[in-house]
């Protein structure tokens, strides 16, 4: 069953925080259980859903968060919280950076979270888990623990640089650590539908990877980038807005999803040669 996603890209900035947020409480709507884990030490989706600081320093004081859980402190059971009906959390703090360090030591240091998962797997529809902007040994563990990849592009120049890099991962995680890995889908986010490039983006990306792109596309849209400050996925802070419908689109998507995933090898072998970026466009020119 897929129901583990990690939702990541090394590039930062390209919208994985705030589609595990907005995702996660688009698939709360449909009336499913949804597990966030914040396994990024930036921990924006954790001060995304609980804007309080206060709050979240008590976490990271009592030694509730993702640090402690992938440590092996804590049960992951004891780290999670209640945000919202549906909807849980397992928060990070900036402490969880430390993680990256010490996991190097400890044994099996990239099946933690997959360890960490499996005793409270079965008490969730879905669980989603942001990353850092890196292809350290936290996205590592994320890759380890999901059974499917879903991966943020900004419609942006350079949008597949380092994509090749990722899909190298995720294939070599699947050759030895999780062989079931996939990618459920590349996800096209900040689509600015007045702007040339963003259109040629997409169409170029849509063209490189036939099939495995989600039909939904994440527009640019300011009430996305407002809801966090107030504590608020968009959905609840600007229901009818673009950015709101189109997350809601995209859990309809991957809820009422067409089980077959994608092939990793397939992907990868679409991305461009020689090259991580987008062939030069005419909007360059102008
Ligand atoms: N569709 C969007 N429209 C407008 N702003 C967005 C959109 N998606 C993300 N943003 C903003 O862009 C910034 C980076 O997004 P974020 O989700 O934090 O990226 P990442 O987690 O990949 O680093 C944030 O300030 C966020 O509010
Ligand atoms: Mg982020």
């Amino acid at each position: 069953l897929n129901k583990v996603f990690a939702i990541a890209n090394q590039k930062g900035g390209v919208g994985k925080t705030t589609t595990a947020v907005n995702l996660a409480v688009g698939l709360t709507e449909r009336r499913r259980e949804v597990l966030l884990i914040d396994l990024d030490p930036q921990a924006n989706t954790t001060s995304g859903l609980v804007p309080d600081t206060s709050i979240r320093a008590s976490w990271v004081e009592a030694g509730c968060t993702t640090y402690e859980a992938i440590i092996g402190q804590m049960e992951l059971r004891q780290v999670i919280r209640a945000v919202a009906r549906s909807l849980f959390l397992a928060p990070a703090g900036a402490n969880l950076v430390g993680a990256e360090i010490e996991l190097v030591s400890i044994a099996e240091r990239e099946k933690r979270l997959q360890a960490a998962l499996a005793p409270i797997c079965a008490q969730y529809d879905y669980i989603l888990i942001d990353t850092p902007p890196s292809l350290g040994l936290l996205t590592l563990n994320a890759l380890v623990a999901a059974n499917s990849v879903i991966v943020p592009i900004q419609c942006e120049y350079y949008a597949l640089e380092g994509l090749s890099a990722l899909l190298r991962t995720i294939s070599q995680v699947r050759d030895t650590l999780n062989p079931k890995l996939t990618v459920r889908g590349i996800l096209l986010t900040m689509f600015d539908s007045r702007n040339r490039l963003s259109h040629e983006v997409a169409g170029e990306i849509r063209r490189h990877f036939p099939n495995q792109v989600f039909h939904s596309v994440i527009p640019r849209n300011v009430r996305i980038s407002e809801s966090p400050s107030h504590g608020l996925s968009v959905l609840e802070y600007e229901s009818k807005s673009a950015g709101a419908q189109s997350y809601r689109a995209l859990a309809a998507e991957l809820d009422q999803g067409d089980s077959s995933s994608p092939d990793v090898q397939a992907i990868q072998s679409n991305v461009p040669l020689g090259s991580h970026e987008l062939p030069k466009s005419e909007s360059e020119k102008s």
